[in-house]
């Protein structure tokens, strides 16, 4: 165990640690690789909602860093949130389009199908017929302090609006959704960025609610996983990389667009030879989160002697070239053959369902159905 391992230990049961919310939150550069694996225990979900094409942000932040985690031992179920995409996206074609493009992203980026679960949410009908059982339970003020749903109210009245303008139910129920996601599965740890802790925390509730109204321990309360070290990747403007902000850098582009797009994030005017700040830079924070530690320092120590921005953009450029290579020709071949991609999901949506089924069998025994 290293020294960060006993200080996270001694946050984890501290009462009220990081202002009360009840997600595990760990830097995954200051502990070791097995101690995040013990923390993350048993079986480990995590759901993508396909929405437009992954980009670097989505890469660095998100991606990666689920992806090394295939390994450490536990189970892993990963999935395409399909139906959660049912509330934003309206259009057909852009939907299948979406989930192919996700689908492949993940697979080109090394998701192994045959070590993880690897599902289209919409293939496992018990999530929906789990979904109405704990509709049926969950609180309507619960859901009335959700963050997405209590914005939109906002929004609206702040514009003079009626307060429920353009909210659906599907916005509104969203968070019910995403706890029979997790507690189809009865999944322990939910690795998620910060913006979805609240949605954990009231599948917790949810699933309490439950276990209360019904009498029995029946399902596993998760826990929220986040590693602050990979939270926010800035775009190409500084602010954090972004659908809303049109400042993504595709994961995939060609060799010569993405030098393009890396040349043109925003920099200052220092010049060649004066030493510069790798503080807020977005060059360096985009290197620092792909590199080794070695080649951080390494980068690091080029920022303080003077490297031209031109020369800092051509090392981030080529590092990431190098890094997308492989996977960018193994999408390119997905994207052209989606039957591959799909054979993999139906797959998966096979073994899912082997688990999902008989735990919803035991649900509806328990509510009298
Ligand atoms: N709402 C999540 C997001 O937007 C995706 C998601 C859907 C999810 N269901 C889930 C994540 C269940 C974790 C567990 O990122």
């Amino acid at each position: 165990m290293h020294v960060a391992d006993i200080q996270f230990w001694i946050t984890l049961f501290t009462p009220n640690r990081d202002n009360n919310l009840s997600g595990v939150v760990y830097n995954s550069d200051l502990i070791s690789g097995e101690f995040r694996s013990f923390i993350m225990s048993h079986r480990v979900l995590t759901g993508i909602t396909p929405s437009g094409i992954p980009h670097l942000g989505n890469y660095i932040g998100c991606i990666r860093p689920a992806l090394a985690s295939q390994d450490d031992g536990h189970e892993h179920l990963y999935f395409i949130a399909d139906l959660h995409s049912l509330i934003k996206q309206w259009d057909a074609k852009t939907r299948q389009n979406d989930i192919l493009h996700v689908a492949a992203t993940w697979l080109a980026l090394g998701l192994d199908p045959q070590k993880t679960i690897f599902y289209r949410q919409s293939d496992i009908p018990e999530i929906l017929e789990l979904n109405w059982i704990l509709t049926s339970v969950a609180g309507k003020g619960l859901l009335n302090r959700a963050h997405a749903y209590k914005d939109k109210v906002a929004d609206n009245i702040e514009n003079q609006q009626d307060a429920d303008k353009a909210i659906t139910m599907g916005l509104f129920c969203y968070p019910i959704l995403m706890a029979a996601d997790i507690l189809a599965f009865n999944a322990d740890s939910i690795p998620v960025g910060k913006d979805q802790l609240q949605h954990v925390e009231i599948a917790r509730d949810i699933a309490a609610r439950f276990n209360h109204v019904y009498q029995q321990d029946f399902f596993t309360l998760p826990e929220a996983i986040i590693d602050e070290k990979t939270q926010i990747i800035p775009g190409r403007d500084g602010r954090k990389m972004s659908k809303s902000y049109d400042n993504t850098i595709p994961i995939f582009l060609d060799s010569k667009p993405l030098r393009k797009q890396i040349m043109k994030i925003v920099t200052n005017s220092l010049m060649p030879g004066e030493p510069k700040s790798t503080e807020g830079c977005t060059l360096f924070s985009i290197y620092s989160a792909i590199a080794t530690p070695e080649e951080t320092q390494a980068f690091r120590q080029a920022y303080a002697e003077g490297i031209s921005w031109g020369d800092a953009k051509q090392m981030v450029f080529e590092y990431l070239d190098q890094l997308l290579e492989a996977p960018r020709a193994r999408y390119q071949d997905m994207i052209t053959h989606p039957d591959t991609v799909f054979a993999h999901l139906e797959e998966g949506s096979h073994k899912a369902q082997k688990i999902a089924a008989p735990l919803l069998d035991k649900v509806k025994g328990l509510v009298g159905l």
